[in-house]
This record gives C-alpha cells, sequence and structure tokens, in this order.
C-alpha cells in the first residue's frame, strides 16, 4: 500500500450489502462512518448476481454500492467474486466441481468449491475479473484489488490428474528421473506411462490426509495444488493488472495455512492480507508469530489485516465472545507486528444461513447502542488520531525464524518416527521463547537474505533443498549464529534421504552425527542435564517427543541426557564454524530451557528486549524514517505496572509523556513515539 498516499490506517471490513434491502444501506453507511470506518471490502460473494447466467453480466447493483461507498468517503477493497461459482454454472458445466479426498465428485453448494484446474472455471473467473476492472478502474473510491477469497483446499478430479501429469513432465523431464526421485522401485510402483499416475488421495496413496505410501508423490501433489491455485490467482491478477496497472492487488490469506505455499505466492501480490481467528484459547504468541509470518511473507512489508470478528465467530465449537477490550487489543497486536490495517467480518450481521451467529459491527438489533459498535467506535476514533504515524513502518529484528511449507508438508507426511511431531508446534516453540523475552522476530523463507540477521533459526530443518546448507554454512562463517533441531539434514526436496549419516548436509556445520531417533510416548520424558551453563541456562530440564542419539564431531557438548540407554551422550552442541557458531538441540525440550537457551545466545550477541519481560506483557516496536514506536500490551485481564527502562516519549494514546514506570489499564495498550 505503500504507493498509496492514505491519511490514516485503514479501519473497515467486508460488507455484503447485496444480501440485504437497500432500505436498510442508509443506515448502513450512517453507522459505519460513525464508527470511524474508512474502507469496505465489497463483492466477495456475488458471481451469481453478476452473471445470472451465461451471456448475461448485470452489474447495477455493484454500481450502486460502490458509487454509495465513494459518496460517503469509504474506499472500496473490490473482491472479485470468484471464490464461489453460481449453481447454474456448476449444473452446466459439471467439470467446474472438485473432487473430494475421499474422492468423491461433488455437487453444487458451499464456496471455494471450484477445480483450480477447470478450464470452464478458469476461463470465466478471469473473464469476470477483467469486466470488473473495466468497470471500476476509474471509479474513485477504488482502493485494492481482493482476488477471490481465501483460497484453498484441495481438487482430486480428472481435470486435475491431467495437470498433475503435465506439471510433473515440466519438473522432471523424464519418467525415469520421476522413478528416481520417487523411489517407485518400492513396492513396485515404477511407472512405465505418464497416464499410470493418479493423484494420491484416499482411493490410490493415502490412508489418511498425513498418511501416504509414497512421500514423493503426495510432497509433489501438495505443491501441485498450491500452484494450481496460484495460477487461478495469477490470470485474474493479470487481467486486473491490464486495466489498473497501479492498484495494489491481494487476496486474503489464513496465517500457517498448510495447503498453500503463501512464501510462493507472496511474490504475486503487490500487498499480503491475512484473516486472523484466533479462539479463545489461542497463546497471544502464536497470533504474533502468525502476524510476523504474514509480515515475513514479502521481506517485512506491512500487510494488511483483512478480517477478523468485532466479537465472535460462528464456525468454531465454542464461539466465545471477545471480552470487553480485547477486539481493541488483538487490533493493536496486528499494527504492533506490522499491520496497516484494521478489518472485520463482518460489518453487517446476516439474517440467514450459517453466519448469522458470526459477530459484525452492526447487530440484529440494527441501532448502534452496543457494546460491540461501542468499543469498535472507539477504536475507530483512536485510529483516526493515529493518523498516518504508523503507515507503512518497519520492524527491525536481529533474529530470523525460518519457515518452509515444503518441509512441513515433508515432516507431517513423513511416516515415523512420531505422529507427534507437529512442524509448526516446534517453531511456535522458539518464537514463543523469544516472545517471552519481547526480543523482535522476523519469520522468513528459505529465499530470505539470512545475512541481515545475527541469530538464524530453523525449528527441524528436516529437508534441505539444494543450496541452503552452503547458505547456512556462510552465513555461520560470516559470524552468524546458526541454530537447529533433531530430524534436521534427513531428505532432500523429494523427501529422497541424505545417505552416510544424519544430519547430512548440515553435519559439517554442526560438527556432529545423528546415529538413531529415538521417539517417545506422549507422557515419557527424558532430561537435559546442562553440563557447562550458559547464562542462565544450568541445572535440568525436562525433554520428550523425539530424542536424537548423536556424537559430536567437534562441537562442544554444553548438555546431556539424564535417562534411558542413551544417558550421557549429548543433547545440546555448540559448533564453532568460522566466525560463528551452529547450535543442535537434539530433542523438543521444555519452555523454559528455550527461554534460557535463546536469551542467553541472544545476550551474548548483544540482542536486546525491548522491556524487561512481565507474563501477559508484549512489546514490539515499529521504525518510520528513523523514529521508533513502541507498542505495549497488556494482556492480562487485570491492570499491570511496568518498568519502561530506556523506553520514554509521548503515550499516542492519551498525548502524554511517559517514561520510568507506567501503569497499563487491564487489557490496555501503550503506544510510545520514543525520545
Ligand atoms: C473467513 C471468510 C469470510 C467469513 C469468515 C467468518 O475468513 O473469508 O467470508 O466466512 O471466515 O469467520
Ligand atoms: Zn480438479
Amino acid at each position: 500500500m505503500a504507493s498509496t498516499k492514505l491519511s490514516k490506517i485503514l479501519y473497515g471490513g467486508d460488507y455484503n450489502p447485496e444480501q440485504w434491502d437497500r432500505s436498510v444501506w442508509p443506515e448502513d453507511m450512517r453507522m459505519i462512518r460513525l464508527a470511524g470506518m474508512n474502507i469496505a471490502t465489497v463483492n466477495v460473494f456475488s458471481w451469481a448476481m453478476l452473471q445470472p447466467n451465461e451471456l448475461t453480466y448485470d452489474f447495477s447493483t455493484l454500481d450502486e454500492i460502490m458509487d454509495m461507498l465513494h459518496a460517503n468517503g469509504i474506499y472500496a477493497c473490490l473482491a472479485t467474486s470468484t471464490g464461489a461459482h453460481p449453481a447454474w454454472m456448476a449444473r452446466k458445466y459439471p467439470e467446474i466441481l472438485r473432487t473430494d479426498f475421499e474422492g468423491r465428485k461433488r455437487k453444487f453448494g458451499g464456496r471455494h468449491n471450484s477445480c483450480p484446474n477447470s478450464f470452464v472455471y478458469r476461463t470465466y473467473s478471469t473473464r469476470l475479473a477483467g469486466k470488473i476492472a473495466e468497470r471500476y478502474k476509474d471509479h474513485p473510491a477504488l482502493l485494492l484489488w481482493h482476488i477471490s477469497n481465501e483460497f484453498g483446499g484441495e481438487c482430486y478430479c480428472d481435470n486435475c490428474a491431467a495437470a498433475f501429469r503435465s506439471w510433473l513432465r515440466n519438473k522432471y523431464g523424464t519418467l525415469d528421473k520421476l522413478n528416481e526421485q520417487w523411489n517407485t522401485r518400492f513396492w513396485g510402483h515404477t511407472f512405465y506411462d505418464w497416464e499410470e499416475i493418479v493423484p494420491p488421495n484416499m482411493l490410490s496413496e493415502q490412508w489418511s490426509s498425513r498418511h501416504t505410501c509414497f512421500q514423493g508423490i503426495s510432497l509433489d501433489y501438495a505443491r501441485f495444488n498450491s500452484d494450481s491455485m496460484l495460477e487461478c490467482y495469477k490470470l485474474e491478477y493479470e487481467e486486473l493488472k491490464k486495466h489498473t496497472p497501479d492498484i495494489p492487488v491481494t487476496t486474503n490469506l489464513m496465517g500457517a495455512y498448510k495447503p498453500l505455499d503463501y512464501f510462493k505466492w507472496a511474490k504475486h501480490m503487490d500487498v499480503i492480507s491475512w484473516d486472523n481467528y484466533p479462539s479463545a484459547d489461542t497463546p497471544y504468541s502464536y497470533t504474533a508469530m502468525m502476524h510476523d509470518l504474514m509480515r515475513g511473507l514479502k521481506d517485512g512489508q506491512p500487510f494488511l489485516l483483512m478480517e477478523q470478528t468485532p466479537s465472535q465467530q460462528n464456525w468454531q465449537p465454542y464461539n466465545s465472545l471477545k471480552r470487553p477490550g480485547v477486539m481493541a487489543l488483538w487490533s493493536y497486536q496486528a499494527i504492533a507486528h506490522g499491520a496497516d490495517s484494521v478489518m472485520f467480518f463482518q460489518l453487517r450481521r446476516s439474517v440467514g444461513a450459517c453466519e448469522k451467529y458470526h459477530g459484525a459491527l452492526i447487530e440484529h438489533v440494527g441501532h448502534e447502542h452496543t457494546r460491540v459498535f461501542r468499543e469498535c467506535a472507539q477504536l475507530g476514533g483512536e485510529l483516526a488520531r493515529l493518523g498516518d504515524k504508523l503507515l507503512d513502518s518497519r520492524i527491525d529484528a536481529k533474529v530470523g525464524i525460518i519457515f518452509d511449507w515444503d518441509n512441513w508438508w515433508a515432516i507431517e507426511y513423513s511416516s515415523g518416527p512420531s505422529i507427534a511431531l507437529q512442524y509448526t508446534d516446534e517453531v511456535h516453540k522458539y518464537y514463543d521463547a523469544l516472545y517471552q523475552h519481547n526480543i523482535a522476530v522476523d519469520m522468513v523463507g528459505l529465499d530470505a537474505d539470512f545475512s541481515q540477521y545475527d541469530v538464524l533459526i530453523a525449528p527441524v530443518l528436516y529437508m534441505v533443498k539444494p543450496g541452503i546448507a552452503k547458505r547456512l554454512e556462510q552465513f555461520t562463517a560470516n559470524g552468524g549464529t546458526f541454530i537447529t533441531t533433531f530430524f534436521s539434514g534427513i531428505v532432500n526436496e523429494n523427501d529422497i534421504v541424505t545417505l552416510g549419516g544424519y544430519p547430512g548436509e548440515l553435519r559439517k556445520l554442526l560438527g556432529i552425527w545423528v546415529e538413531e531417533i529415538d521417539a517417545l510416548f506422549p507422557d515419557q520424558k527424558n532430561r537435559i542435564v546442562m553440563n557447562r551453563p550458559l547464562g542462565s541456562l544450568t541445572g535440568e530440564y525436562e525433554c520428550g517427543l523425539l530424542c536424537d542419539l548423536l556424537h559430536s564431531e567437534g562441537a562442544e557438548v554444553y548438555a546431556s541426557y539424564g535417562d534411558d540407554f542413551y544417558k550421557g551422550m549429548p543433547v545440546l552442541t555448540r559448533n564453532r564454524f568460522g566466525q560463528g557458531d551452529a547450535w543442535y538441540v537434539a530433542t523438543s525440550p521444555e519452555a523454559s530451557f528455550l527461554q534460557s537457551l535463546l536469551g542467553s545466545i541472544c545476550a551474548e550477541r548483544g540482542i536486546l528486549p525491548i522491556l524487561q519481560p512481565q507474563a501477559g506483557i508484549e512489546a514490539t516496536r515499529r521504525i518510520k524514517n528513523g523514529q521508533a514506536y513502541v507498542f505495549v500490551l497488556n494482556h492480562n485481564a487485570e491492570e499491570q505496572t511496568i518498568e519502561l527502562g530506556s523506553v520514554k516519549g509521548m503515550e499516542l494514546l492519551t498525548d502524554s509523556h511517559i517514561e520510568g514506570q507506567a501503569v497499563i489499564a487491564a487489557r490496555g495498550v501503550l503506544i510510545i513515539e520514543e525520545q
């Protein structure tokens, strides 16, 4: 959004007036303005209205909506409506319907229901995007394009099977190469004709969404499925750009959404946007990690918070209300991590179908005298006061955590060593340890420039793609601190094991050899016994999940296992490598171990917390043109007194100077313009 001159943080949300009688529209406008909003996401699910049959397009209602927004000073985040196809299209062209993981051909219904490789879907979705762009390209309300909605799911139909075969031909060139890379001699799977290859689902290679007989084919299908949807996105993107080269284009992402490789998608998005729906018991640090991941998709460029609920969801098992203050607190959490917008789903609560119990700015009662409206309006007032100060500001992190979709898929497709191994959980443990210290983190892909970090952490780097080991060696040799864990360096990009001892290509960098990997039952634990302390890291800690049995090949041993037949074997090692060092954590430790380990490593490297850690207090810093803004968020339900340390300056929500100690209200926020 950097190219657009905004005067304040975007504030608004999904708005579906076409689902309502025109008589409520003026009230909508009055209340949306009263709440201080300046943007509405419109036209998300209107395909059936815009194209009532194959030959007719009707934009009359959308024209009215766009004009109404403009007349009220509200920007449009204009969607292309291709997230759900019309019923007539499904009836006439059943090929647009998906086939699910169980192999069932779907009928019309739901949404996000089109086969991404359907020629008919691609033709009509692209045409619709083009027509919308042509019609509204000069409309004064148009600020931003929103392609489709939450791309996702999978399809296993015949269109997809054919497209998968061409994708494979393109990737491998010959069947010999494919047979070798998938190791098809296993269970006599050798393919002699491309047509013999079928999508891996419950009818073929997989016995659950996580279990496959052949990692190679399942992994490639995951890549192919993500690419297929990206292709649909790109076709619409090109149409929009033909008419409006300068209007930014986005599609709403979903955080760590497993089926789509968002690092690949981000290259084709002008601005990242995402939908944040934590549940009441989601750790704050997990939400923070998702924001940081979304910011990391485009090298730290600010993102948009496209959706969140002002009060409650409808689709979780227990849809508790956001407690007073929580909506604003979580909105500021997004801004604190790099969002340049606060947007909701939705502005007026539906009257029928499955989202009628989903929270909205305007509730069923229809007026503004509600708790939710008051909280939204208060936030609107505050955002207006902040103006453009924070827009396009950046976060300067010295620690990077690597997140990689291919690696995620491969780890969780792997049959063994443990079903309990969840990639995002392990990444989150490392993130959380830094979060508890108020140390800024970038979540980065493997393409990132590693040299901008002092510390680079790659939890469970199971898959080592070509060139990565070299780049990690360079990073470390040049003085970086690299940290990785158990079950790393095991396979190549096609899930073929690197022979000659684990951790394969990372062995030299880490100075160790992993001989065996033990999987512990959920209630089984081992101990990490420190042999030599590192800062506050001393004594003993619990560990579990997986335990690598390893030998040092030059690495210094900082801790050993305390139990079992591998008692005394190294569990924490550090290898000096060039100017830097490479740590290996051979198991999944309890939280206090990682807090002490990462706290000590950061302290050694001079990476300082933004604020001294305090339970439930989160701190971040955004910087714009040399001016820093510190956010302090109180997630506790009670008021807290905090030590500001060296942070001092003007608190922007109260317009008062603070330094030394400060009192922060329950679920309160401070935004300090640092002096
Ligand atoms: C998603 C969708 C919205 C809406 C919300 C409800 O994020 O994009 O259309 O269904 O969920 O929480
Ligand atoms: Zn399909």
